[in-house]
């Protein structure tokens, strides 16, 4: 019995892909605050691979931290890329690109106390960030002084 207990848990400790302090997939993100959006073409010197439309949204702490400047561990924010579709003078969303997502975690000094990842297409395991988030949070030192997040609240 207990042998069977014992491989059971191996097993499911084996099964388990996340290691400890991954990111996990923001599943309710549609249903949070939605801080903007925006088209990017393919002349754009991010198109590879942000060309798209993006609409960035944020939980509850990470609204709290875009409107007070300093963000608790739990906010989260998330950039969800979609292609764009030509729909007879107007764009539409098409398939999605990859869902970006920054986790606030201040243990993550390395990476300006936010973790990186970022999933691909509709994928909710499909990981693309391999490097521990470094090449994400190098372009993102850019707005160091709003605590590496470039979205901003509007009226
Ligand atoms: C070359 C620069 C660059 C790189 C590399 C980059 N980002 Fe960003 N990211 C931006 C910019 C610029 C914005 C703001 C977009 C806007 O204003 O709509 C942004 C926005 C975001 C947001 C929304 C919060 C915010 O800061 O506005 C998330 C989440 C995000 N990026 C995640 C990632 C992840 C994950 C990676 C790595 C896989 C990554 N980014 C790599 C430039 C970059």
């Amino acid at each position: 019995m207990c042998r069977v207990i014992g491989a059971t848990a191996l097993l499911l400790i084996l099964a388990l892909p996340v290691q400890a302090g991954d990111v996990t997939y923001p599943d309710e993100y549609r249903s949070w605050y939605h801080v903007k959006s925006m088209v990017i073409d393919q002349q754009h010197a991010l198109a590879d691979p942000f060309a798209g439309i993006h609409h960035v949204y944020a939980n509850a702490a990470a609204l709290a931290g875009l409107r007070g400047g300093e963000y608790a561990d739990g906010a989260v924010l998330v950039f969800d890329l979609l292609e764009t579709q030509d729909a007879g003078h107007a764009l539409a969303e098409g398939p999605r690109k990859l869902l970006g997502v920054m986790a606030r975690d201040a243990r993550q000094a390395e990476t300006g106390g936010w973790r990186f990842e970022a999933f691909a297409g509709d994928s909710r395991s499909e990981r693309l960030v391999k490097d521990g988030g470094q090449s994400c949070y190098a372009c993102h030192t850019d707005v160091r002084d709003r605590a590496f997040v470039f979205s901003q609240l509007r009226p």
